[in-house]
């Protein structure tokens, strides 16, 4: 029989921190077309791995029954996994059954893995919208800090100002973000980090934003944290969580966007939640105009049919 224990232990790939540097060293230096989204390179995804890989494993998505950690950690449903990966060898076929787990939870209904932003795509996005150094880009949900590792390796030498209110997380992106100063020999005032909601407003950011971009809790689809501070337990219905969220913070990216500044955000409609809709409806009422609307065929999840928009705005 398999030591379960043995596969908890290994379940979080051991990375080098020297190779880590290497990578984002490299990405860093590696020009992007930015008129695709395609993803043109992989290994960067080591780096928010290493950084952020035990709080995606507690979160849990709607698209699956648990959350990776719920799985590992009850013997049951750990085995059961194990077996389906034993009966399925030519689907799961890495070569240890740790990494086998991996891909069940990516791939399984039983699992129900939160996706993150690509950072290459986050890259692309701010370099295609937002060609100008040192622009100002406001990321209004920082997530597991794709979009502030797309930001601070561009060329561009973008300044990242993000918000999230989940403070576990808070803490573990201001380490992130402390060694990607370190690691590019940079002071650290690139990158700013507020741990609160979005729909605060911040008076300091006012007329402050070239662009603006996030990919923002899409109500309770995804569950991070049981922090009182998130969204959809501040609001718990939809309706509510429009009015109370949704609602000021577009109010409040209106005011800090510069006049002709870009805000984008990236929504998935599920079958339960609209919310491509009700963000446009309130962004044209707030000021903003529609630019774009663009597909963005590799940021799907195969299993789901949801459909994911990236909608480009003006101000
Ligand atoms: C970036 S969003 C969605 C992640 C998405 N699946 C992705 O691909 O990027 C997730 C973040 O929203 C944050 N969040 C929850 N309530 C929020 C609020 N009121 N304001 C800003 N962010 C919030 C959570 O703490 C979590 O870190």
């Amino acid at each position: 029989m398999v030591d379960l224990d043995i596969i908890r232990d290994s379940i979080n790939i051991q990375y080098d921190e020297k190779e880590l540097e290497t990578i984002l060293l490299q990405f860093c230096n590696q020009p992007l077309n930015h008129d695709n989204f395609y993803i043109q390179n992989r290994s960067i995804s080591k780096v928010l791995a290493y950084f952020f890989n035990d709080l995606i494993y507690k979160a849990k998505s709607k698209n699956g029954r648990y959350s990776p950690n719920e799985i590992l950690y009850d013997d049951k449903l750990l085995r059961q996994a194990l077996d389906y990966i034993g009966k399925h060898p030519n689907f799961y076929a890495q070569k240890s059954p740790e990494a086998n787990l991996r891909d069940f939870f990516y791939s399984s209904s039983m699992c129900g893995k939160v996706t993150n932003f690509n950072p290459v795509i986050a890259r692309k996005i701010f370099e295609h919208y937002m060609p100008c150094e040192n622009a100002t880009i406001f990321d209004y949900s920082c997530g597991f800090g794709s979009r502030m590792l797309g930001a601070l390796t561009s060329p561009y030498k973008y300044r990242y100002v993000g918000v999230d209110p989940y403070r576990e997380l808070y803490y573990r992106l201001l380490q992130f973000s402390n060694w990607i100063s370190t690691v590019l020999g940079e002071d650290e005032s690139r990158a700013q980090i507020i741990n609160q909601g979005a729909e605060q407003f911040i008076d300091s950011l006012v007329g402050q934003v070239d662009l603006s971009f996030s990919s923002p809790p899409y109500f309770n689809y995804e569950i991070y944290t049981d922090e009182p501070t998130q969204a959809y337990i501040m609001w718990p219905t939809y309706e509510e969580f429009v009015k109370k969220f949704v609602s000021p913070l577009i109010q409040n990216l209106y005011a800090y966007t510069k006049p002709n500044g870009i805000h984008i955000v990236n929504l998935e409609d599920t079958k339960r939640i609209k919310m491509i809709d009700d963000w446009l409806r309130i962004a044209y009422e707030v000021g903003f105009k529609l630019v774009e609307k663009r597909e963005i065929e590799t940021l799907k999840r195969k299993s789901t049919k949801n459909k994911n928009l990236l909608l480009v705005m003006e101000k």
